[in-house]
């Protein structure tokens, strides 16, 4: 028989600290208006002092009290993030630790700002394979440690926060009923932040110039904006006709659209090319501006939370990011 199932629980956690447009004029040659109508972001968290781990522990614990469930009865946690505290351990290791989720498997999971979508889709198979009951999936970012907070192209985009479902071999709550993973590795230096360069006593330093050893090692977020822009207008409109097809379902049936919150002009490029009005998409990035993994787990629970949803609902998650990578989740509420 097959086993369904279902987000029990959801839970964010954002930052105190405001950016807003005007603080970052301060900054950077930009302007409210510019990154308001080139983006639809008023302002963003920006973290002080509160690593990835630490939000992601906050907005996981939050998930979990959402779900009724203690934390021992958590059989696996997936953090997807591109900001974790090390390289090693993983930022789900620590969060374990911290839940005193002491039954729990954990790793962390890379898809960029697809990362919340990947997350779901890896945990909804250790679930309908019967190995794992319920697994706590959190998207966590604290991007602005890897902005370059000179270039105002990108500084302006992006905020920090986390967000977290918890799954379970269930019909309740948010069911899925299909999901769609695409990657195009082939476009990967559109949108990248580098890690170690491979330095070590077999390589000779003095054949890499003094300005490129400077850079090595400093990991900051590169974007080629145009690129990324038409792929995330694609990818979403690609993304969603496949989750629809999948169940036989047409636009009509849906309920609402969670789009990963990068720019308010992609999504409503992609409400036009799909023929689903902008109504449905639902949109907060103009508060949180872009968080990465974290931005549709926590778009899922500001929805969850509010009056919006019915029963039998169909709702879409949709994301799309660095890799590239891509991906859709459609859930029916109840
Ligand atoms: N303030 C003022 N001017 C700026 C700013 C800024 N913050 N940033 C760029 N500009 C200037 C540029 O220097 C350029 O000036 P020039 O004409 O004198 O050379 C001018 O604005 C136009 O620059 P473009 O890059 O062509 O601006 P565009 O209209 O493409 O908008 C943007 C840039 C908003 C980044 C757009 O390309 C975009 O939305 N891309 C999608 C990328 C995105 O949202 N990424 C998020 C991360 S991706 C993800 O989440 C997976």
């Amino acid at each position: 028989m097959m086993s369904h199932v279902g987000i029990i629980g959801t839970g964010r956690y954002l930052p105190e600290n405001i950016m807003t447009n005007d603080d970052l004029s301060n900054l950077v040659d930009t302007s409210d208006e510019w990154i308001r109508t080139r983006t639809g972001i008023r302002e963003r968290r920006i973290s002080v002092g509160m690593n990835t781990s630490d939000l992601a522990y906050e907005a996981g614990s939050i998930a979990l009290k959402n779900a009724g469930l203690k934390p021992e009865e958590i059989d696996l946690i997936i953090c997807a993030t591109i900001t974790p505290d090390y390289f090693m351990p993983s930022c789900a290791c620590i969060v374990q630790a911290r839940l005193g989720a002491v039954n729990a498997a954990a790793f962390d999971l890379t898809a960029a700002c697809t990362g919340m979508i990947y997350g779901m889709v890896t945990a909804e198979q250790f679930i309908k394979s019967g190995m794992y009951k319920n697994v706590l999936v959190i998207g966590a970012e604290t991007l602005s440690k890897v902005l370059d907070w000179k270039d105002r192209s990108t500084c302006v985009l992006f905020g920090d926060g986390a967000g977290a479902v918890v799954l379970s071999n269930t019909k309740k709550g948010g069911m899925i009923l299909a999901t769609n993973l695409e990657a195009d590795g082939s476009k990967y230096d559109h949108l990248t932040c580098s890690a170690i360069p491979l330095i070590n006593p077999c390589v000779n330093t003095e054949d890499i110039s003094a300005s490129r050893l400077k850079m090595l090692g400093q990991p900051k977020i590169r974007m080629l904006g145009q690129e990324v822009f038409k792929y995330a207008v694609r990818t979403i409109t690609d993304n969603l006709k496949a989750v629809l097809s999948k169940v036989n379902l047409k636009n009509d049936d849906i309920a609402y659209i969670i789009p990963h919150q990068a720019n308010q002009r992609i999504i409503e490029q992609a409400s036009k090319f799909i023929k689903i009005p902008i109504q449905k998409f639902f949109i907060n990035l103009d508060r949180y501006g872009n968080t990465s993994a974290a931005s549709i787990g926590i778009a899922l629970d500001e929805l969850a939370k509010s009056d919006k949803l019915s029963t039998g609902d169909k709702v879409i998650l949709v994301g799309f990011g660095g890799g590239m990578t891509s991906g859709a989740v459609l859930l029916e509420w109840s």
